[in-house]
């Protein structure tokens, strides 16, 4: 079996990269990347950029986005634009996507990465607290996408790529919120795929498991270094560096013909991964705001 590639667990680059795709493969595409300043975001980001591809990277902290779109271009090369966007609001989605049309012409690939989570009890769970969540994974996603569809996909066709989960699958518990809120968006993909297939637009959902290094992960009290991981499928947890290259790939001209799909990069933990309803309580207790 393949070694996983390396990957480092803050937010810089990779000391060294192996390319397995061409290092051609998204050569003068652009892409836009919501929560690209952080996380598995922030390496999206940069396996796009070992690949040739220019970046907007775009979250609500611009001071997070800056800082780490000098360690992309620092790394790579490529351009990489970073711009101050709420998903929630889509006056500030407007305003970013314009600018980046401004900056480079166009814009090929849209990744909506940018999420929020926590753990917490649905019965203790606010209504704004719901709500919030869903604003942010769902709502947001389809404001990205709409604005993106209208300003630039609509004419030039495009590939939208969804960060969702698998949470919502099997009803993980403290996560009614966070798994509601992916799984709409994996419907979204779907009816995207279908409405906007005629456009020459691609849409799926890439469903990553625990992710390490991640802040995902943190929120979660580090589940996934459980036995429950040990026992999963590939016994490991999966790294940053694994997500990007499905994303890579997702995005590319090597899945032209791959639309309205999910694609769980999870080393097959959904299938097996435990409802650990007292341990996820134990975090849930020093982490959720009762
Ligand atoms: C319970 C909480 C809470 C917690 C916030 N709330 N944190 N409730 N437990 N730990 C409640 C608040 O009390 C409030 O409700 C409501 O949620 C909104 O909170 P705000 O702080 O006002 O929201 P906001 O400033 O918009 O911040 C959004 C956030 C925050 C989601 C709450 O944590 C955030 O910005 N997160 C972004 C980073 C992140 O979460 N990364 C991890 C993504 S990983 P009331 O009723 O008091 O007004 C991920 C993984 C999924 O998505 C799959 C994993 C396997
Ligand atoms: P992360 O680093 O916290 O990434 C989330 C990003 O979203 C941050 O950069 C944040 O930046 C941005 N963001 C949050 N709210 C926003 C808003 N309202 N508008 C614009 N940007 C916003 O977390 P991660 O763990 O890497 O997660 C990345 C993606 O993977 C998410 O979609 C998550 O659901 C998914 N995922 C993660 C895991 C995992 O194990 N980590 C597992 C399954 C799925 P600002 O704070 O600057 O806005």
């Amino acid at each position: 079996m393949a070694q996983p590639p390396r990957d480092v667990g803050e937010d810089d680059c990779l000391p060294e990269y192996r390319h397995l795709f061409c290092p051609d493969l998204l050569r003068d595409k652009v892409a836009f990347i919501t929560g690209g300043g952080s996380g598995i975001g922030f390496r999206i980001a940069e396996i796009f950029m070992r690949h040739g591809c220019h970046t907007v990277i775009a979250s609500r902290s611009q001071l997070r986005v800056s800082t780490a779109a000098k360690k992309l271009t620092a790394a790579t090369g490529q351009r990489c634009l970073p711009l101050s966007l709420d998903v929630r609001s889509p006056p500030t989605v407007e305003a970013a996507v314009e600018e980046a049309l401004k900056e480079f012409g166009k814009i090929d690939i849209l990744v909506n990465g940018a999420a929020g989570n926590f753990l917490c009890p649905a019965g203790a769970l606010s209504f704004n607290a719901f709500k919030t969540v869903v604003d942010i994974d769902t709502v947001g996603t389809f404001n990205v996408s709409r604005v993106l569809y209208e300003k630039c996909f609509r004419e030039h066709g495009g590939v939208i790529v969804n960060i969702t989960a698998t949470l919502g699958s099997r009803g993980q518990v403290l996560q009614v919120h966070a798994g509601s809120a992916k799984a709409a968006v994996d419907a979204m993909t779907r009816h995207l795929a279908v409405e906007w297939g005629p456009d020459n637009i691609r849409v799926n959902s890439l469903a990553p498991g625990p992710v390490s290094g991640t802040e995902g992960l943190r929120r979660l009290g580090g589940a996934a270094t459980s036995t429950s991981v040990l026992t999963s499928p590939l016994r490991r947890m999966g790294n940053k560096t694994e997500v990007a290259h499905s994303a890579l790939y997702l995005a590319s001209p090597l899945a032209s013909y791959v639309t309205g799909t999910v694609l769980v990069v999870d080393g097959g933990m959904w299938l097996t991964l435990p409802n650990s309803v007292q341990r996820l309580a134990d975090v849930a207790s020093s982490s959720a705001k009762l």
